[in-house]
């Protein structure tokens, strides 16, 4: 049967990660949390002390970030790896959630993410979860989703998400968090968030996560019976 490239784009906290991976591991795919990947060199600059608008620093930074996925039989989770580091839960803090975007803008960051996710695909049978996986990473996927949700219903989300590992986080800081996360993303001028084309718009302010594994799965099916 064909593999096929499954990219799913759109705003944080709508529920891409968890719907990405759980679609993965229904139809046996690999899985490939990009957003990780600018979160892991967010970290690297910050102990580096890496200065952001100093391209020639970045780029010798860059030299020495190695981003790897390891599967983790216990948590059966893929975790993310920073030079041979676990760096899973660090990455996910809000002192990185709060730098990450200005990083990810720095085209040479980007054009050495998108390199590097590029490979790690190139034999199909993968789920991307990105900002720009249907637009510059894979504008040949075969499936691509955009997805969307009420800010609000995203905060409580992400909140929700930080206190499960122990991070009290207020509702406001959050809000103002995404809000300005979303602002950065879609106006930046190396490749923008926005909806492919051919991307089909998924809103999951009020569907389960079920929901949305389901949905995405049926537009593979269809798309697999097709090819
Ligand atoms: O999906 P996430 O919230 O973990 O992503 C973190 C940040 O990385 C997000 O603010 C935008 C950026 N990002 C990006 O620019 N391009 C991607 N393909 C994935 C993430």
């Amino acid at each position: 049967m064909s593999k096929i490239v499954i990219a799913i784009d759109g705003y944080s906290s709508c529920g891409k990660s968890t719907t990405a991976k759980a679609v993965a591991a229904r139809m046996g795919y690999g899985y490939i949390d990009t957003g990780a990947m600018y979160r892991a060199v967010s970290l690297f600059f910050t102990q580096e002390h890496v200065a952001l608008s100093n391209p020639r620093e970045v780029v010798s930074a860059l030299e020495n970030i190695h981003i790897t996925f390891n599967f983790n039989q216990r948590t059966g989770r893929n975790e993310t790896c920073l030079n041979g580091l676990n760096v899973e839960e660090e990455i996910r803090k809000m002192y990185i959630s709060n730098i990450v975007s200005e990083v990810s803008a720095i085209p040479e960051v980007r054009r050495a993410m998108v390199a590097q996710q590029k490979k790690m695909g190139r034999r199909r049978g993968v789920v991307m979860d990105g900002r720009d996986i249907g637009t510059k990473v894979f504008p040949d996927a075969e499936v691509k989703v955009f997805m969307t949700a009420d800010t609000y219903i995203r905060a409580r989300r992400r909140q929700r998400e930080l206190l499960e590992k122990g991070e009290l986080v207020n509702l406001e800081d959050i809000i103002k968090n995404i809000e300005k996360r979303d602002l950065i993303d879609t106006t930046r001028a190396e490749s923008p968030l926005v909806q492919a084309p051919d991307a089909t718009l998924l809103d999951t302010s009020h569907m389960t996560i079920e929901e949305q594994v389901d949905w995405v799965i049926q537009q593979a099916d269809q798309r697999i019976a097709e090819l």
